[in-house]
């Protein structure tokens, strides 16, 4: 599709008729979860009974409880110990942000039944999705669980969850990366920032003014300056997320799992023109304003903002690793053992570990609050260095 047949063009250039040029990550909301037509909001632009966006046939990228259960058999290891840590709480509270078809919290039930964990008839489930196409496909996938009496609820957003109120897990799984991001460009002169205007009913970037001075403190919190020439995508939705991911949590444990880096990392020199990409039939795009609300848009997560904003508002870095070391913290190994090692299952739980690939992009940070502990059993092999977080 393209940009003027988008059913999302007339209302984007209506709107910078009306307010003048939109920040970039204006547009990427519009873009993503426009209430209409948002790539998110509709299921990738597809009817209700197509095939999902997220997965290998007939989606537009795979994520990897899409790809294999193991994530799934792996988590239930890590949440077992956090039971323990937490005393067996009478209620255990396990929030997936961003669930996308459901998948992760159907193959982590299915696994504690298997196993038979004590923690299963405790587990109060809560899932925040914005999207209603992917709430209701979370709710088909979700059906047959509930009907076995496990307790399922839905909220649009964590403001809907009082302060304080949920002890156990907070988990997401390629949520942060889907936040619309602002982009910024150092120059000679200072910070700019990219806009979206149109002419012709063509959209065209612009270079202007900062439009909200926390961009320049987004980077001198992290304590880096930006090359002249260096640009990067600052996600301001992330740093309010974790502030409210901390806030509704009493005592447990918060786990974060997306492709990203270290700020150091984010921001070397391999990554000078940013992060910043489009989905579309498994395809990379690097024009973000093309097939408007028909691709998705993604940019890496900056994993040392969210440690470093977690910390300030009460959450303690457990630690940081990736998602290899993860799994196989978790057992892994000892999960494919027996299997035929030529099968599809046992191939498709090797994409996760892939040295060059999955194992090492995808990073997982946990962080906790109200427990007295110095790390969890995720983390036994760690891919980064206590500091790697820091910055300076
Ligand atoms: C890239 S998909 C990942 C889906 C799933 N976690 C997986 O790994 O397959 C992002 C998911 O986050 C949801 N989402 C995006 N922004 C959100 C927000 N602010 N609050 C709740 N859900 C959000 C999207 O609708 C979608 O379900």
């Amino acid at each position: 599709m393209e940009p003027a047949d988008s059913p999302l063009m007339p209302r984007i250039t209506a709107l910078i008729r009306e307010t003048g040029p939109l920040t970039f990550a204006r547009f990427m909301e519009l873009a993503l979860y426009d209430e209409a037509h948002g790539y998110y909001t509709t299921g990738g632009g597809r009817a209700p009974s197509a095939t999902s966006p997220i997965g290998q046939e007939g989606g537009d990228f795979f994520t990897a409880p899409s790809l294999s259960p193991i994530l799934g058999k792996c988590l239930v290891r890590q949440l077992v110990e956090i039971d323990e840590r937490l005393g067996h709480p009478p209620v255990f509270h396990l929030m997936e942000m961003g669930p996308g078809d459901g998948t992760l919290l159907r193959d982590l039930l299915q696994e504690c039944q298997e196993q038979q964990v004590s923690l299963l008839p405790r587990l109060a489930c809560i899932l925040v999705e914005r999207s209603p196409a992917f709430r209701r496909r979370q709710q088909e996938t979700l059906a047959a669980r509930q009907e076995q009496g496990v307790t399922i609820r839905w909220v649009d957003d964590l403001q809907s969850i009082a302060d304080g109120s949920l002890t156990g897990t907070l988990l997401s799984n390629e949520l942060v990366d889907a936040f619309p991001v602002h982009r910024v460009r150092m120059e000679q002169d200072g910070l700019r920032e990219l806009y979206v205007t149109s002419r012709d009913h063509a959209l065209q970037e612009q270079w202007g003014e900062p439009s909200t001075p926390e961009l320049a403190s987004f980077l001198s919190d992290l304590d880096v300056e930006l090359p002249v020439g260096f640009t990067t995508e600052i996600n301001l939705e992330a740093v309010k997320w974790i502030k409210q991911v901390a806030g509704v949590l009493d005592r447990g444990v918060v786990i974060t799992i997306d492709y990203g880096h270290t700020a150091q990392d984010y921001f070397a020199p391999e990554r000078k023109n940013g992060t910043l990409m489009g989905y579309h039939r498994h395809t990379v795009s690097t024009n973000p304003m093309t097939r408007v609300g028909a691709q998705d848009l993604t940019a890496h997560v900056n994993f040392s903002s969210l440690a470093r904003t977690g910390e300030r508002v009460g959450l303690t870095t457990t630690g940081f690793t990736n998602l290899q070391h993860f799994l196989m913290s978790l057992g892994i190994e000892e999960l494919v053992e027996g299997c035929d090692q030529e099968s599809e299952a046992v191939r498709a739980a090797a994409r996760l570990l892939r040295p060059h690939g999955m194992g090492t992009t995808f990073k997982v940070l946990m962080q906790h609050k109200g427990l007295d502990v110095s790390t969890l059993r995720g983390l036994r092999h760690r891919a980064f260095f206590e500091s790697a977080l820091a910055t300076a």
